[in-house]
């Protein structure tokens, strides 16, 4: 293909344009980690003992008696009684396999230092901290709250952690310190580990006054443990129950600390996440199932391999960064990178330098980055080798054919496999998505079901829809990388995401990821998004319940609605509805205050991108807002039907002030 001529490359385009589906690069079959289609086969016949597999990714302490216990449904329990630790899991074997000086952790500040961490050097620094939370007081089944940006101290205090059997708890650096105490308090968490501040656009950002403010809303003492990221260009001050990380380390230095024993079931972390309720969910991962799950998922899907360097341009204050940054990679004993900053500090081509500088053989980033990567121009990517990219991959959100495509063109250079991996933080890891050395991808699908997952589409009575519906997505058994609960609330667990359907021979449970879905002749999943009162900002998940409180905490605001609008690089952006209160005013003053109150209860990533002052909300004769009417409005599209509203006026009204930017 002549791809450097201008006319090449409109061809070029305009073949990629109309090709609905692509076949694995033969280069990348050849060398896969799978690469047999029967494994899907052999999944379904094996299963749920197909999930040892998995399991013997791992090195367990002691075996496990049963792949699955369902006897207690929807509490599933996996590999039970079998006990292992995953700090020992992702560190010490590797070391103890002759792999010490492999780099584990390869990070990159905002301002280009760098660091290096072996395998032996993690290993040291992994003890060290887990002897100091020890002098701190932190004990087996403590949570401890991390609130941190992409600093090495994260992932090592991740590990230090899981080593004593404490289960962490991060909060992302980005969310205000309202919603640190909130998930604070909700974990009962007496121990927090944070930061005294980062770069972000080549300035230093103050991160410990935003914990501090936190901590002054937390309803119990609280030990501290502060990193000190910015040195001299920002002092900071210890107070009485603060202590500093570097000293900590150093008064432990040389010492080890014997990875405490854990049973399969025990919990290894607490994510808390967005639903439809104002109170986020304290979602339960335990330490079998999940590592186990998601060292499959990364052998399977990432294809990741001890001698890889492997990028996840995600921040481990998410799910994604959990797994796929920490987890996975760590225990499959690969090279991990970690950046620091946006994608655009110094300039629009800081990721392609890397991948250029690093030599990464896997790229794993969000649609919202594609779409933006996309705006800005391949002209970024020239003077950039990419040649060292083997497979790409992305999650968090739908992604368009047309930036599919372009990722697969621009940065794959067509030689590297696409997966479009759908997951959740309940989850723990990747579900659909096709096999990169076994399917065929088609853009803007995420894939079949993975191996020994069985997912579908159903209408409103749970029946599977036909191909090319609309539906509901579910799954309709366990896996090991489920959620086991919301933390302290198992009644909730089972109200958010399970109905139970009668089935001649026995009950069976399903689970309701709350995703709407198609699905087409080939099996091949399309998920379309929520179908509760969750948007997805950038790849962000955030509860409209949560944002709406933020808002109708504001002086002067009577009521609020929330929803998500398109956005052509962000997939959805904040819409807010407002309904001043007597005696005050709509003034820019006032939608100023808006955006604080809001930025205040969760942070920057919620702020709204319009907020609309309206007389009146509509809303249905029983009273409740009628959302998909404001959805409708925000996406200027035409209005649905309006005849079932006690106020149906109001609707034109409102879309009159959206369109005119009022
Ligand atoms: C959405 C992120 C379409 C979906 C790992 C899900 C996706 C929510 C995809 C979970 C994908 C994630 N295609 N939509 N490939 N991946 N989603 O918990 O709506 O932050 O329910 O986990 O993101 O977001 P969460």
């Amino acid at each position: 293909m002549p791809e450097d001529t201008e006319e090449g490359a409109v061809e070029l385009e305009a073949r990629l344009e109309e090709q609905d589906a692509f076949e694995p690069p033969a280069a990348f079959v050849e060398q896969a980690n799978v690469s047999d289609e029967g494994i899907y086969e052999e999944f379904e016949e094996n299963w749920p003992e197909c999930w040892e597999q998995a399991a013997d990714l791992l090195d367990w302490d002691d075996d496990y008696d049963q792949v699955l216990d369902d006897s207690d449904a929807p509490f599933y329990e996996w590999f039970t009684d079998g006990s292992l630790n995953a700090s020992y899991n992702c560190i010490d074997r590797h070391v103890e396999n002759g792999r010490k000086n492999q780099a584990a952790i390869r990070w990159e500040g905002e301002l280009g230092e760098t660091r290096t961490y072996t395998y032996l050097d993690l290993y040291n620094e992994v003890n060290e901290f887990a002897a100091g939370l020890r002098e701190v007081g932190v004990e087996e089944d403590d949570v401890v709250t991390m609130y941190m940006p992409m600093v090495p101290e994260l992932p090592i205090a991740m590990l230090a952690c899981a080593r004593i059997g404490a289960p962490h708890s991060v909060v992302f650096a980005g969310f205000s310190a309202d919603a640190l105490a909130t998930r604070m308090n909700a974990a009962e968490s007496e121990y927090l580990v944070t930061c005294d501040g980062y770069y972000r656009r080549g300035d230093p950002l103050n991160h410990k006054e935003k914990a501090d403010r936190g901590l002054e809303s937390v309803d119990h003492d609280v030990e501290t443990v502060v990193v000190d990221r910015l040195g001299d260009v920002q002092e900071h001050s210890l107070g009485e129950h603060a202590h500093d990380y570097d000293e900590l380390v150093e008064d432990h230095a040389g010492e080890t600390v014997a990875p405490v024993e854990r049973d399969a079931e025990d919990m290894l972390f607490l994510m808390y996440t967005s639903g439809t309720t104002g109170q986020p969910k304290g979602v339960k991962h335990t330490t079998g199932g999940y590592l186990s799950y998601v060292s499959w998922t990364s052998q399977a899907v990432l294809d990741i391999k001890p001698e890889d360097t492997y990028w996840c341009a995600a921040d481990i204050g998410w799910i994604t960064g959990h797994s796929y940054i920490v987890y996975g990679p760590l225990a499959l004993g690969t090279t991990t990178l970690m950046y620091e900053g946006t994608p655009d500090y110094p300039d629009r081509d800081r990721l392609w330098d890397m991948v250029d500088r690093y030599a990464v053989d896997i790229f794993y980033t969000a649609p919202t980055a594609i779409r933006a990567f996309m705006k800005w121009g391949a002209d970024y990517l020239e003077g950039h080798d990419l040649s060292s990219l083997r497979l790409l991959g992305t999650v968090g959100e739908p992604i368009n054919p047309r930036a599919w495509k372009w990722y697969y063109r621009h940065v794959g250079g067509e030689e590297c496999p696409v997966v479009d991996t759908w997951w959740q933080t309940e989850t723990g890891g990747m579900m659909v998505t096709t096999l990169p050395g076994v399917g065929k991808m088609k853009p803007g699908s995420a894939g079949p079901p993975l191996p020994g997952v069985s997912a579908d589409v159903v209408d409103v009575a749970g029946d599977p829809v036909e191909a090319g519906q609309a539906g509901y997505l579910v799954v309709n058994r366990p896996w090991p990388g489920m959620l086991r609960t919301l933390y302290n609330n198992d009644e909730r667990f089972i109200e958010e995401y399970w109905r139970e359907y009668s089935n001649p021979d026995r009950d069976e449970w399903v689970y309701f990821p709350e995703d709407g879905a198609k699905i087409d002749s080939d099996g091949y999943i399309t998920v379309l998004g929520r179908v509760d009162d969750v948007i997805n900002v950038s790849g962000h998940r955030l509860g409209t319940m949560e944002i709406e409180s933020a808002i109708v905490g504001v002086e002067g605001v009577a009521e609020a609605a929330v929803v998500g609008g398109h956005h052509d690089v962000k997939g959805e952006a904040v819409y807010a509805y407002v309904i001043t209160e007597d005696g005050y005013d709509p003034s820019d003053d006032l939608r100023h205050q808006i955006v604080e109150g809001v930025e205040d209860a969760i942070g920057p990533i919620a702020r709204p991108e319009a907020v609309v002052f309206t007389p009146e909300l509509p809303k249905t004769r029983s009273g409740k807002i009628m959302r998909r009417l404001l959805e409708d409005i925000a996406n200027d599209e035409e209005l649905g039907d309006t005849s079932t509203l006690r106020n149906p006026d109001v609707v034109d009204d409102i879309a009159a002030k959206v369109r005119s930017g009022d």
